[in-house]
């Protein structure tokens, strides 16, 4: 099967009320452990890669990892830029292979955000290529860029129509209090519940459905999405690392969100969590071992359990992959 784009499978999840994970990948053992967990439940999935990914592993060897993974599993994935920072990279990522791209103007003032994601959705939809763009700031870092609590801002819903007319892009990332990283919150943005543990603020559900009301029917993207899974803190903690007060966006709330127009849903800092866990308590138990593929396979398997976790309980994507074959097949 062939990398798909994400048109098929953002008009299926809009109206089955379920999300489309969209997974970071960096290396061999992300993309093998997301797909393998994916394969085995037939659901649908977006690669994502940012610029410090591309940096990192290289465009080809990317393109060739999850080429590699589309051989071995029956499923839709299309291969997205991350994060896309000007028209160039998107250009080169529409050239080089990419079935999706995002043009991050969200920094901009208003008409040049506008006038950038046109763009950039002219040459990509001349190529067949679909573009998602960003409308608001999220607090976190991303790549270079660290945008503090107080320089972040929610989207403005009365902008989302306009900008969706004029740039023809084909969906929209927006803010709505979701965070990038594993510290999304302050402990002084947050309450903490009886058993002392941090809860952060909720999302902006009044937003969202104002944005709805005004674009019904148009897939919206949320950013910054990683639950900072309780669980994969905890063994890293108790395996030589410090991170203390990391907090996510609650599950409950992300399944809200798979439910309604929300149908991508980005995930990077669990996965980042989930490798480290694996590879922080394998070494904490054999610390002798010196074989990467020893380390690794640990590594590999906290992702696929993670994975398996997100398509089953959050996404609900879970065998959806055959629906979206036949919408591409028509
Ligand atoms: O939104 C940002 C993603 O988590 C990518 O992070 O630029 O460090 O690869 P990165
Ligand atoms: P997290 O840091 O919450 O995983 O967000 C990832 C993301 O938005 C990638 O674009
Ligand atoms: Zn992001």
């Amino acid at each position: 099967m062939p990398l798909v784009g994400t048109k098929e499978m953002f008009k299926k999840a809009y109206e089955g009320g379920y999300a489309i994970g969209a997974f970071n990948v960096n290396n061999m053992e992300i993309v093998q452990g997301i797909t393998d967990a994916a394969g085995e439940l037939k659901s649908p999935l977006i690669l994502q890669v940012s610029a410090g990914a591309r940096k990192y592993a290289r465009h080809e060897y990317l393109v060739h990892l999850v080429k590699a993974a589309l051989e071995i599993n029956n499923i839709p994935i299309a291969l997205h830029l991350d994060h896309g920072a000007d028209f160039d990279i998107c250009k080169s990522c529409i050239d080089g292979g990419f079935t999706s791209v995002m043009i991050d103007g969200s920094h901009l003032p208003y008409d040049e955000n506008v006038a950038l994601a046109k763009r950039v959705a002219e040459y990509a939809h001349a190529h067949g290529v679909v573009v998602e763009a960003e409308l608001g700031q999220l607090a976190g870092i991303e790549d270079d860029v660290n945008v503090s609590a107080e320089d972040a801002s929610y989207t403005k819903p009365e902008e989302v129509q306009d900008f969706v007319e004029k740039t023809g892009v084909d969906s929209l990332a927006i803010a709505i209090g979701t965070s990038h990283g594993a510290f999304k919150f302050t402990p002084e943005q947050c309450t903490r519940n009886a058993d002392g543990v941090l809860v952060p603020p909720p999302l902006r559900f009044d937003i969202l459905e104002e944005i709805e009301k005004r674009i019904p029917g148009f897939p919206i993207v949320l950013h910054g999405a990683s639950s900072v899974i309780p669980k994969y803190v905890k063994i890293i903690n108790e395996n030589g690392g410090h991170m203390p007060d990391a907090v996510g966006i609650p599950e409950d709330q992300l399944r809200r969100a798979a439910k309604s127009s929300v149908c991508k849903i980005n995930i990077d800092s669990d996965l980042r969590l989930a490798m480290t866990a694996g590879i922080r308590e394998h070494f904490k138990k054999e610390p002798g071992h010196f074989d990467p593929r020893q380390y690794l396979t640990d590594g590999r398997s906290y992702i696929k359990e993670l994975v398996t976790h997100k398509i089953k309980e959050v996404l609900g994507s879970d065998g959806k992959a055959a629906e979206i074959q036949a919408l591409l097949n028509k």
